[in-house]
């Protein structure tokens, strides 16, 4: 087993479902923030970046049983995408979507799936991304009785007869739903065959119930089924997420730098509305570990910066750039012009 996690970066995690069903406040449960309220008619409209550290996961999966610890997780952390569910942003889920090794299918328990919850199974499957399902939302049972701290399996277990069984004709109506989209469902607790099975994870954003499941759980499924994938490669790999100016530092971009690293200064080539952009690094950012890079906060300012995080990058005519597409490192004046006819053919 691979314990040296220098050599792993951090898998990217996307939170992808229908509107209203509970990504962000999920996410915010986890950082322990209040992004959610502060957003406008409480609707998502642009993708979020999270770097989740290993003692996070750590501090928040004490309750799982058998015991998650530490030592099981070889790579750095994670780093989470939020997306909108809004049907109107589909291009910001699918933007999402494809730089993510990994998802979380939010579905709300008391709703079951939705429009957007089958667009973004659509786009899972088209990419053959493995996901997990949170049934968010489960304190919203009929009589349910929330315990943040013990395994949700327990949780279930001690649930009275009405709750449980209202528990259980809405999981097996979901799972049905499911079935419907081609998918094999099950509770992650009984699930038969996690290769064929999707797991799904009974959670509450306002309660914390099962939100240690759900992490254990994504932590486990990365190591089992993407460690080659997550070997840290030198070679950049990098995506715009966002184009948007920030009160001190001009038209900013906000990255997902998947692999390699960025340097301030270096000499960065992208796509722009008028052709490609060339310009220079001139402040690469990060918020601290558990913030949410959309929201404007204080930034960390680096020398340098390695995959897998989410970046914000200040530099010159960033006006102009376009949202969706990679960025290039020129690492000779040179490559610059050979980089451009790259930029351009995207
Ligand atoms: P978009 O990003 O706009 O698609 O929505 P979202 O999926 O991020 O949902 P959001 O986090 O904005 O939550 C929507 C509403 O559901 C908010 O009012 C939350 O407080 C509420 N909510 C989210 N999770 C839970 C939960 O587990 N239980 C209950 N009772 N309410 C929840
Ligand atoms: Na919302
Ligand atoms: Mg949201």
């Amino acid at each position: 087993k691979n314990r040296d996690i220098r050599v792993l970066r951090a898998p990217v995690i996307c939170v992808l479902g229908h509107v209203d069903h509970g990504k962000t406040k999920i996410l915010d449960k986890l950082r322990r923030t209040n992004v959610q309220e502060g957003e406008v008619g409480g609707i998502t409209q642009q993708i979020g970046a999270t770097n989740v550290p290993a003692e996070a996961i750590a501090n928040q999966t004490k309750m799982v049983k058998p015991a998650f610890s530490i030592d099981q997780i070889d790579f750095p952390g994670l780093l989470i995408i939020d997306t909108p569910g809004h049907e109107s942003f589909s291009n910001l889920r699918s933007r999402g979507s494809s730089l993510c090794d990994m998802a979380i299918l939010v579905v709300d328990i008391t709703q079951g799936l939705e429009p957007q919850t089958i667009e973004s199974i659509e786009l899972l499957k088209k990419r053959k991304t493995p996901f997990v399902v949170a049934l968010n939302k489960v304190d919203r049972v009929f009589e349910w009785e929330g315990n943040q701290h013990k395994d949700i399996k327990e949780v279930v277990q001690a649930q009275a007869e009405f709750a449980k069984n209202d528990f259980e004709r809405r999981v097996k109506e979901i799972t049905i739903r499911l079935n419907e989209q081609g998918l094999n469902a099950a509770l992650f607790y009984e699930n038969p065959d996690p290769r064929t099975y999707v797991s799904l994870v009974p959670t509450s954003a306002i309660t914390g119930d099962g939100m240690g499941n759900l992490i254990a759980l994504i932590c486990t499924m990365c190591q089992a089924k993407l460690a080659p994938q997550l070997r840290y490669s030198e070679e950049l790999q990098c995506v715009v997420l966002e184009v948007k100016t920030i009160q001190g530092y001009g038209t900013t971009i906000d990255v997902i730098l998947v692999n390699g690293r960025l340097r301030e200064g270096d000499n960065i080539v992208l796509a722009g509305t008028e052709g490609p952009i060339v310009t220079q690094i001139r402040s690469l950012l990060m918020p601290k570990p558990l913030k949410e890079i959309r929201v404007k906060g204080s930034y960390d300012e680096f020398k340098e910066i390695k995959a897998a995080q989410g970046v914000k990058i200040a530099a010159k005519e960033l006006d102009k750039a376009i949202a969706g597409l990679s960025l290039r490192v020129a690492q000779h004046e040179d490559e610059i012009s050979v980089l451009k006819e790259v930029v351009h053919k995207d």
